[in-house]
């Protein structure tokens, strides 16, 4: 892909563009990611390329000679993570990420902490950052909002990259490239992550988790997609367009015990009522029907596995935790090397883990 420059294009011509054509604006010239905005900027090498680099990793880390060699490679840099709103695993698990390899960090986790409490804007807190650091995670509820600063920081005199840690009810693209992760590392046995079904259930017109993971799935082969979810909580319009755009087989119900039987994969979700516009709006819809308890184990087939961004509430059944089939404490932990394996990327160091993998594992 020929790349672009986010410093030859005004914001008022580059904010509109469908996500396709701002890409190239999002790279490096060798085709790497700069900023990280969006699902939509990975396609299927990339995706392949991120998830070799994080099984190496992963492999790497197991000796204390490997943690040493991962440790230094980027001690020289320095991450800020920049998260107005709550996180628990995206955090911790980007902290832990710059961690392991070497990455000093700063955080912002409460704006009314910050000058942003005095008034100071958005983009003059980015700046600020970038001043100070190598790199901004940042999460916040505004959609847009990433983007918006990756072209302030590209326009000015530190450009320093972006990695968007979910942004708004949009897009939250390090949890679909670590979803997709433990999709590929359970089916690489049973022939790889191709000709499968996903079942999305709960809340699925607010989950930015699933829009971003339904995106990304339609970079492999023969994925059929399912959303499970009561009539108010459906996914949206946009995300059901872009699949008969693509041709991928899909359907849209409310019977989750009629689904588990056909799923390789089911992605559980819990209600979003941070995002009600009255109060009491989601305490108004059923969702027990959209829960996962030992019933439903029952009609789930033997090599298929339940997923689930987590936090949860009462989706899953803690009942449920001990079937060797339920995947979600594995799939956070894989957000550490997958997020690990995206800022190595992003700061170059790739080809250096690739080396040392080889010669010594
Ligand atoms: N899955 C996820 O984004 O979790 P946190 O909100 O705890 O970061």
């Amino acid at each position: 892909m020929t790349t672009k420059r986010l410093v030859d294009v005004a914001w008022d011509a580059f904010e509109p563009l469908p996500v396709e054509q701002k890409t190239p604006y999002l790279l490096q010239p060798d085709g790497t990611p700069f900023h990280t905005l969006f699902a939509q900027q990975f396609d299927l090498p990339l995706l392949d390329r991120l998830t070799i680099l994080s099984n190496e990793i992963r492999a790497i880390a197991k000796t204390r000679a490997g943690m040493c060699f991962l440790h230094e490679l980027v001690c020289h840099k320095r991450a800020m993570l920049y998260f107005s709103q709550p996180s628990s695993r995206t955090f911790l698990s980007f902290l832990s990420a710059c961690q392991i390899l070497g990455v000093q960090t700063g955080e912002v986790r409460d704006t009314s902490t910050s000058s942003e409490f005095k008034g100071e804007s958005r983009e003059d807190s980015v700046r600020t950052f970038s001043s100070y650091f190598d790199m901004i995670v940042m999460r916040t509820p505004e959609k847009g909002l990433a983007e918006r600063m990756a072209w302030v920081l590209s326009n000015s005199e530190r450009p320093i990259p972006i990695i968007n840690a979910g942004s708004g009810k949009d897009q939250h693209p390090t949890q679909a490239l670590l979803d997709i992760y433990t999709l590929v590392r359970s089916f690489e046995h049973l022939g790889g992550l191709r000709d499968r079904t996903v079942v999305f259930v709960g809340d699925l017109a607010r989950g930015r988790t699933v829009r971003s993971l339904s995106n990304l799935l339609t970079n492999y082969p023969s994925i059929r997609q399912i959303f499970v979810a009561p009539r108010q909580l459906q996914i949206g319009e946009d995300v059901l367009d872009n699949l008969r755009r693509r041709g991928i087989e899909h359907r849209c119900g409310d019977d989750l015990r009629a689904a588990i039987p056909e799923a390789d994969a089911v992605y559980m979700t819990r209600v979003q009522d941070e995002w009600d516009q009255e109060k009491g709006e989601s305490a108004r819809v059923d969702t027990s029907r959209f829960t996962f308890g030992i019933e439903e184990l029952k009609l789930l087939p033997p090599h298929a596995i339940i997923m689930h961004p987590l936090p949860r509430r009462d989706e899953i059944a803690p009942a449920v935790d001990r079937d060797p089939r339920a995947m979600y404490w594995r799939q956070m932990r894989n957000g550490m090397w997958i997020r690990t394996a995206l800022i190595a990327m992003t700061f170059g160091c790739d080809k250096r883990i690739h080396e040392y993998y080889r010669q010594n594992l």
